[in-house]
């Protein structure tokens, strides 16, 4: 069975050959988050003044903001290797220990999902980042030994959407945080004339701007909607996405105004509807619409949260004014925030 969650993910990952052209290299290409880039800029250009490895970074956000993008700069800014794996994909404490001891000093260990790497796996990670070295147990039972062995000094850098989920001394070992935030309208408008001009399609102003409105201020969307826009244009014979192709193909998405889809608005809807507009428990909202709640949780609360339409409060989650207002509810029925 395929749940919702794993058709996210699938639709992530669709994208990927894509995305892959798009992706910045370096950091004067990444736009917008501005602050990180000037500490990471400043942190590289010392590591490598000291001839030291970089610090461990984490960096954690909602999805498609420039997590993984960030991690691939920092190698090639670094001028090291990446090893690239995820939190759920090493399952064994061997597992961790073969790639540590396979590195080369220098190079950047990428855990996406770093929440999701099982207990055991991150208790012989902490050795490993303080001191470069891990403990291996060999044998079982009363024979078992302990063995020490030395690792490269690498750099590990971890995203997770989920910071909440790290132990705090996982957390701790770290020695930069950063937190991804939305873009402005104007950065993700930069990051799609960007995109346009690497996959050489013309595209209108107005369309630009419309699609950047659009784009949940996310960069991830932003390309998908570009994709979809060229599509479009492609289609209707035209040599470049003009402002109406851009609006048909948000309309055959069933993106609104706003840059809602269909599940931001059945979310709303069934606080409003089912649940008197709030406060609603996350589990009893996603058992309304039959949806998992990490979904919900990581992938469109954020941005529902960001542009106000929604709100958490300790009783549970809240529609807003604004979004009674947005889906054309004109009583609230005295829940006006
Ligand atoms: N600041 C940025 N400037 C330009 N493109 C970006 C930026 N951040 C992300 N992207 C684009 O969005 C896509 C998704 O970014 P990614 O790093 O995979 O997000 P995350 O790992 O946070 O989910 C990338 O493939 C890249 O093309
Ligand atoms: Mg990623």
């Amino acid at each position: 069975m395929v749940t919702h969650n794993q058709k996210h993910v699938k639709n992530w990952v669709e994208n990927r050959p894509f995305d892959l052209n798009l992706r910045p290299k370096t950091l004067t290409e990444f736009i917008g988050q501005n602050g990180i880039k000037k500490n990471l800029d400043i942190a590289i250009t010392a590591a490598k003044m000291r001839q030291e490895s970089l610090e461990h970074v984490l960096f954690y956000g909602p999805p498609g903001l420039g997590k993984t993008t960030l991690a691939h700069i920092i190698a090639h800014e670094t001028a090291h290797h990446i090893h690239a794996t995820s939190g759920p994909a090493i399952e064994r404490a061997g597992d961790l220990a073969a790639i540590l001891t396979n590195l080369s000093p220098g190079d950047i260990f990428f855990v996406d999902e770093i929440h999701r790497l099982p207990k055991i796996v991150e208790e012989i990670l902490y050795p490993a980042m303080e001191d470069f070295n891990i403990d291996i147990i060999i044998g079982k039972g009363p024979s078992a030994r302990t063995l020490k062995l030395d690792v490269p000094r690498f750099t590990l850098i971890g995203a997770t959407t989920r910071l909440s989920l790290l132990s705090s001394p996982f957390r701790d070992r770290f020695g930069m945080i950063h937190r991804l935030n939305f873009y402005r309208d104007e950065e993700i408008e930069e990051i799609i004339k960007r995109s346009a001009q690497i996959l050489a399609i013309a595209l209108d102003a107005d369309a630009a701007r419309e699609l950047a409105h659009r784009a949940r201020k996310t960069p991830r969307i932003a390309n998908r909607l570009l994709k979809r826009s060229r599509d479009f244009a492609q289609v209707s014979g035209d040599k470049k996405i003009v402002l109406k192709a851009a609006e048909a193909a948000l309309k055959l998405l069933n993106i609104d105004a706003m840059g809602l889809d269909e599940l931001d608005r059945k979310i709303l809807t069934t606080i409003i509807d089912t649940f008197q507009g709030g406060p609603a428990g996350l589990n009893a909202i996603a058992a309304a619409i039959s949806e998992e709640e990490a979904t919900i949780e990581e992938i469109y609360e954020p941005f529902l949260l960001q542009i106000g339409f929604l709100a958490r409060t300790a009783r549970g989650r809240l529609a807003t004014s604004a979004a009674y207002a947005h889906l054309g509810y004109a009583d609230t029925k005295q829940r006006l925030l």
